[in-house]
Order: C-alpha cells, then sequence, then structure tokens
C-alpha cells in the first residue's frame, strides 16, 4: 500500500485528515457522527411528538453540540423544515435568548426557499420596548411553524442566568399546551435538569431528558476507525490505546487520532501501529489545549526537585471514580503504589490533595462532602486524560499499568 503514497498524496492526506478529525469543533456532518443512537433516538422521538421538548445535557466536552448539529440528517425529507441553533452568551436573559431565535429563524436560508417571506409578517417584536413573555414566544412560534417542522436548538444554555430557570419552564409547558408545532431543544453543560431549568412536574411529560454520558468504548472506537475515511489502517492494539487514554471523551479521540495519522504519514505510512502512536501521544500532549497545559503546570509546580505533586496527580487521575466522578483519598492509595513503586499511606498526600482543591494550585480538584469523608473530583473532565498522556509519555505509566487499569477507570 504504502509504495503508493507519493509526497504530495501524503500531504494531502494529512490535510484531509484535519477534517475527519476535528478536535476541536462539535461534528455538523452525519458522515462523520459515531455511536450515539440511543440519544438520537430519544431526541427524534420529541420531535416527532407533539407537544414535546427535549433538553440534552452532560458533561463539558461529551458531543452535545454535535448531536445537536446533526439531528436534522436523520429526519426524513418532506415539507419544510427548518432547524436553527443559536448560542447563548453569558449574561443572556429570557428576552436575549428569545431575540436572537427570532432573528435567526427570520434570516434563515431555508425560511427564505420555502416561501415564507410572501405568506404574511411574523408578529411584531419591537427589541427595544417589548417584554417577551411566554405568550410572545408562542405567538411567534406558532406563525413559524405554520407550513414547516420547526426545530430551535439553544446551546450553551448553562450560560443564562439561573434566575430564568423558571420562565424557561412556563414557556415550555405553554408551547406544550398548545400543541405548537415547534419542538424546543435546550443543551447546556450539568450533571442533572434542575441545574438547567425549573423542574416542576407538570413540564417534566413536556421535556424529554436526554443525558449524554461519555462514548462507550465502541463509540470511540468508531470515532478512531474513521481513519479508513482516509485509506488508513490502525492496528487494534493501537485503538484500543486510543479508547483506555480518551477515556468516554470524543474530542481526545479526535485529537489523538489527528496526530496518528499525520505521524504515519509523515513516515510515508498509511498504517498506525503502536510506535507511531507514541509519536502521536507526544504531539497530541504538545497540541493539547493551552489552559490544559498552563493548568496542569500550575497544579504541579514546585521549587522542591523530590516533591510528589505529579505523582499525587497522576494518581488522582487513575484513581477509580464513581458515576459522579468523584474519588476519595483512600482510592488514590493503590494507583500512586503503581506510579511510585513505594507504599504510601494517606497522610502521605493528604497535604497534596487539600493544595489541588486551592486557588493556589488553580482548583484542579473540587472537593465535596464533610470532613473526614471528602470526595474529589477533576474541575475539567478534559484534564484527567491529558494527565494520563503526559505520565505515560514520561514513562510514569508503563502499557501494562495502562491494561490493568483500563479496568478500573470506571467512565466506560
Ligand atoms: N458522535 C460523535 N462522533 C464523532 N465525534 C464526536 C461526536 N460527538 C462529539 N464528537 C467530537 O467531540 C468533541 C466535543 O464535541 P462537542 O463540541 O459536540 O461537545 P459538547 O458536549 O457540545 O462540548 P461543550 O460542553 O464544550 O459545549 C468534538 O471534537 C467533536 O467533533
Ligand atoms: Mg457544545
Amino acid at each position: 500500500m504504502s509504495e503508493a503514497l507519493t509526497p504530495q498524496r501524503s500531504f494531502e492526506l494529512s490535510i484531509e485528515a484535519g477534517r475527519v478529525f476535528t478536535p476541536a469543533a462539535p461534528i455538523d456532518d452525519r458522515e462523520l457522527f459515531a455511536g450515539r443512537t440511543n440519544q438520537v433516538r430519544k431526541v427524534l422521538d420529541a420531535v416527532n411528538q407533539k407537544g414535546q421538548h427535549a433538553i440534552i445535557f452532560g458533561d463539558r466536552g461529551v458531543g452535545k453540540t454535535s448531536l445537536a448539529n446533526v439531528l436534522a440528517s436523520f429526519i426524513p425529507a418532506g415539507g419544510y423544515m427548518v432547524t436553527r441553533r443559536i448560542n447563548c452568551d453569558k449574561g443572556d436573559s429570557y428576552n436575549s435568548v428569545w431575540l436572537k431565535v427570532f432573528e435567526e429563524i427570520q434570516h434563515s436560508e431555508v425560511t427564505k426557499v420555502s416561501g415564507f417571506a410572501g405568506q404574511g409578517h411574523p408578529p411584531r417584536v419591537d427589541a427595544s420596548v417589548d417584554i417577551i413573555s411566554p405568550d410572545v414566544v408562542r405567538r411567534q412560534l406558532e406563525f413559524w411553524s405554520k407550513d414547516s417542522l420547526l426545530i430551535l436548538i439553544i446551546d450553551e444554555f448553562d450560560r443564562v442566568d439561573e434566575s430564568y430557570r423558571a420562565i424557561f419552564a412556563d414557556t415550555i409547558k405553554t408551547l406544550s399546551d398548545n400543541a405548537v408545532p415547534a419542538t424546543v431543544i435546550l443543551v447546556g453543560v450539568a450533571d442533572s435538569v434542575d441545574q438547567l431549568i425549573a423542574e416542576h412536574e407538570s413540564i417534566q411529560r413536556a421535556l424529554v431528558q436526554i443525558k449524554m454520558p461519555r462514548m462507550s468504548k465502541d463509540e470511540i472506537k468508531e470515532i478512531v476507525n474513521k481513519m479508513t475515511n482516509l485509506g488508513m489502517t490502525i492496528e487494534p492494539e493501537a485503538v484500543d490505546r486510543i479508547a483506555v487514554l480518551a477515556q468516554g471523551l470524543p474530542h481526545y479521540a479526535h485529537l489523538l487520532s489527528l496526530h496518528a495519522t499525520r505521524a504515519a504519514l509523515d513516515g510515508m505510512s498509511l498504517h498506525v501501529n503502536l510506535a507511531i502512536l507514541d509519536v502521536a501521544i507526544r504531539n497530541a500532549i504538545e497540541a493539547a489545549q493551552q489552559s490544559i497545559r498552563s493548568a496542569w503546570h500550575q497544579a504541579i509546580v514546585s521549587a522542591r526537585k523530590d516533591n510528589l505533586f505529579g505523582d499525587v496527580l497522576l494518581s488522582c487521575a487513575l484513581a477509580r471514580s464513581d458515576d459522579m466522578g468523584t474519588f476519595a483519598a483512600q482510592d488514590v492509595r493503590a494507583p500512586m503504589q503503581v506510579v511510585t513503586g513505594k507504599p504510601y499511606e494517606i497522610p502521605a498526600f493528604a497535604q497534596h490533595l487539600n493544595e489541588f482543591s486551592e486557588t493556589k494550585r488553580g482548583n484542579i480538584l473540587k472537593k465535596q462532602g464533610e470532613n473526614r469523608r471528602f470526595r474529589y473530583r477533576f474541575t475539567n473532565p478534559l484534564m484527567p486524560p491529558f494527565v494520563i498522556m503526559k505520565g505515560f509519555s514520561d514513562k510514569k505509566v508503563t502499557t501494562e499499568v495502562l491494561k490493568q487499569l483500563a479496568d478500573s477507570l470506571t467512565l466506560f
């Protein structure tokens, strides 16, 4: 295979790889979208059911926006469909969110194509004087959904101030009670729905809750195997290793796959093996988000050479955690032994855990619970895979250890 690979072709493929693997951008092409069958089905059920709306929530970076982006492609063509997505910003209010939505619908290409322009005018909203109420929203959406299936995606909903949670809930209720043929899909970072919207009983039927979990190993592998789109192959063990390192986060599946394909192509090969993956891991660490790299550095920096901060942080990333991603000091002991080769009791690293939860070390961990029953979690879910990749690249974590730990990383 590799005989056919000219320098020109290798260069072209490495550019093409940046289209297939997009660590920094949500997916917007169904062809590149992996897994998530259950979640897609649930949202589509809400779209097809009059009076139902949906809320997609989960950790940062698990693939919420990507799911929202590809939804329309799962809906069979027929009639007019208008799918628009808006992003909320910090400081957005109920009014400003809906103004963005109305503006977006009015200017959407699809709307124009489907001939809305000739069919009267939408109820007038004057941004400078009108206070938008759930009824104003209802009238607008009734107008715009007259001849088409209207799907509105309100992304980054966690940025809207919490004081608007109740009125958004009332709006969903109003739209549902009036059977407005539009579907509102709220999307945001949250552990539970009540962090995003007031959850009174009467909206529970109207609002389908879709929790986006981390990806399963198979879903992560599906992303990695998109390498075949480039005419490239990858050793099954290398795929497994990416799946272990990514910890269910598609961002890392993209980051590692992108660097693996490029490292192979640089060596004029169309095949990724474990040696190439090692190079890719080193490159991926350097290409990781600046914010992650500097947060890691701030957490472990110390004037003393023989300090334990790096080892304790790595052990935290390897520690067995519960469904919420939290672990106790006790859970750090076993990985400490693996990482340092020595037995450490909790008092030897309790102070480190404390400091990780303070501003001085950038609050890399969040400490929860009460005295003597503290639990910890990484503030940024994208941090643990980075810490493990770094440990692997610095040879603090061997392949053997990774294999052993693959079963105890509870995130899959
Ligand atoms: N189903 C999928 N198939 C392939 N890649 C995916 C999938 N879902 C997400 N990704 C990739 O994972 C990364 C994160 O995805 P996305 O931006 O959709 O997550 P998010 O949950 O919206 O993140 P945030 O909380 O930061 O808004 C992106 O690189 C995206 O391309
Ligand atoms: Mg998003």
